[in-house]
This record gives C-alpha cells, structure tokens and sequence, in this order.
C-alpha cells in the first residue's frame, strides 16, 4: 500500500472533447504523478470548434459533489477553474473557507479558447470578492487581466503593472498568461517578487486548453510540495512540452498532448 501519492482537486467545467476543463485537469494531474478528483460545475457540450451548450450542476449538488470529496480524501491542492454564475462561485468560495483547503489555484475562466462567454454578469464580480481573496495564485489571461483591471494591457510593461495590482487588490500571488500576445509565450509571476517567465512561441494553432493544463499542473506541482516559483516553473515547462508534441485532433483549434511524457 502506498500511502505516498499526493492529491489534487479541480473544480471545473466538463469538456466532453477531452481537451480542456475536468478532463484536461485530470489527464495533467495523472501525467504529473498525482492522484486526481474532480467536482464538476457545469456540463458542457463543446468541442474544438466552440462551445455548444452550457448546462450548470444545482447549487446544492455542487456544494455535495465537494463536501463528498472532502469529507473522504482531503486534497493537497485545489484548482478551481470555469463557473459560470455568481451562486456557484459563492458555494464554492464557502465551502473552501469552511473545509480550509490549501494550494488553491484559482483560473479565472471567463472565455474559452474558441471565444465563447463562460460566466454570467455578477459572477466575477463574486469571484472578485469572496474566491479570488482564498486563492494562493490567480492565473488570468490577458483578456481576463484587463477585465478585472479596468485597463488595455498592450506590452510586458502593462502586464507587469496589471499582475501587481491584481496581486495587492486580491492579495494573491498573480500568474498573468501572455499567451494572447502575437509571437509571445511569456508569462509574468507576482509573488513577493517580480519574475518573468520566458516560454518558447510554438508554432501550433492546437492551443484548446492551454490555460486548464497550466493551472492544474501548477496545482499538482503544489500538492507534491514544490515552492509556488518552482511549480509554476516546472508547470510552465510539462505545458510546452506538450503543445511541442504536436497532436492534430479535430477540425478547430485541437487539444495537447498531455501524456507526452509517457510516449
Ligand atoms: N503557441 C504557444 N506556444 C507556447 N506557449 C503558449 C502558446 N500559446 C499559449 N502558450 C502558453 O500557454 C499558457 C496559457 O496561456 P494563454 O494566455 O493561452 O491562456 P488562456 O487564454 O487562459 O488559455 P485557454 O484558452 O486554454 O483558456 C501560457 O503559459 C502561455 O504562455
Ligand atoms: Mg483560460
């Protein structure tokens, strides 16, 4: 028996494709050696071409899909990614608090990767005051950054200005993605420190769930007990590697490859 394995939460959106949400979640915590769990918010139908259907879980089946998981296997790290409506985001925020769970990566999913709106009016505003304030890192986009800034991000300077802000109104350390940037895959880290994380531009149009496989495995580095800079590091890098793998699924923008490393 081993009793070794560390344990990680997602609470997220269902992406029947198998590309982004639960599914994306699942499949980097595997590859990175952690036991996986997931809550789910809402049932979507989507693909790699764009979002069909949202259909949320009832409030009170949410706040019993996370009560079951923590009342059995307490996860060493949390990520929390798509809800759609404020009443969600507020069982979720209650239900961290009162369980006091730890390592909580919070990916602020308010657009998929296709473009599509996945979050109701009011539900930020929620995430704003009661989710984002439990989270130990924050890993906006930038179309989110400039959202919950109020501001245009137009260059590494803005986005270094936005994370820090966003860290001190929050008080959160801030992973601000750069990803939507022409020719960039730099990404800047606010944690006590500024640090700047200078990734490869893969020429790969497959990008479906970029943003889920980065903040789950930054939760999985965290629940193995790596340091907040080295799990970012280290997540930053399983990411590369696996849009480097070059997997060409679908007739939209395609998911990773996230067992890659097991090829
Ligand atoms: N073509 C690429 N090559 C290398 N890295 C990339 C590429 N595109 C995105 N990234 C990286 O992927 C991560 C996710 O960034 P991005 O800004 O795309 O997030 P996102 O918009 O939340 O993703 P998603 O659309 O899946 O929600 C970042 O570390 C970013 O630098
Ligand atoms: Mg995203």
């Amino acid at each position: 028996m081993s009793d070794m394995i560390k344990t990680a939460l997602t609470v997220a959106g269902s992406d029947p494709s198998g590309g982004a949400g639960i599914q994306a979640d699942i499949k980097t915590m595997t590859a990175l050696g952690v036991y996986g769990m997931s809550v789910i918010t809402s049932l979507t139908a989507q693909n790699t071409m764009g979002v069909m259907g949202i259909n949320d879980v009832p409030q009170d089946f949410l706040e019993a899909q996370i009560n079951a998981v923590f009342e059995d296997i307490f996860p060493n790290a949390v990520k929390v990614g798509m809800v759609s409506s404020a009443e969600l985001a507020q069982v979720i925020a209650d239900r961290l608090r009162y369980y006091g769970a730890k390592n909580i990566v919070v990916d602020p999913v308010m657009v998929s990767t296709s473009g599509s709106a996945l979050s109701k009016d009011g539900c930020v505003k929620l995430m704003e005051e009661k989710l984002f304030p439990l989270a130990t890192l924050l890993t906006p986009n930038i179309p989110e950054a400039e959202r919950l800034w109020g501001k245009h991000i137009s260059n590494r300077e803005d986005m270094q200005n936005c994370a820090e802000e966003l860290s001190q109104k929050y008080g959160c350390a801030v992973l601000l993605k750069g990803g939507h940037f022409e020719g960039g895959a730099d990404d800047v880290l606010v944690h006590q420190k500024v640090i700047w994380l200078t990734g490869e531009r893969i020429d790969n149009p497959n990008t479906h769930g970029t943003g889920c496989t980065l903040s789950s495995a930054i939760a999985s580095y965290l629940a193995r007990g790596e340091s907040l800079e080295e799990a970012v590091k280290k997540a930053k890098d399983y990411l590369t590697g696996a849009i480097r793998a070059g997997l060409d699924l679908g007739h939209g923008r395609g998911p990773l490859d996230h067992a890659y490393r097991s090829r």
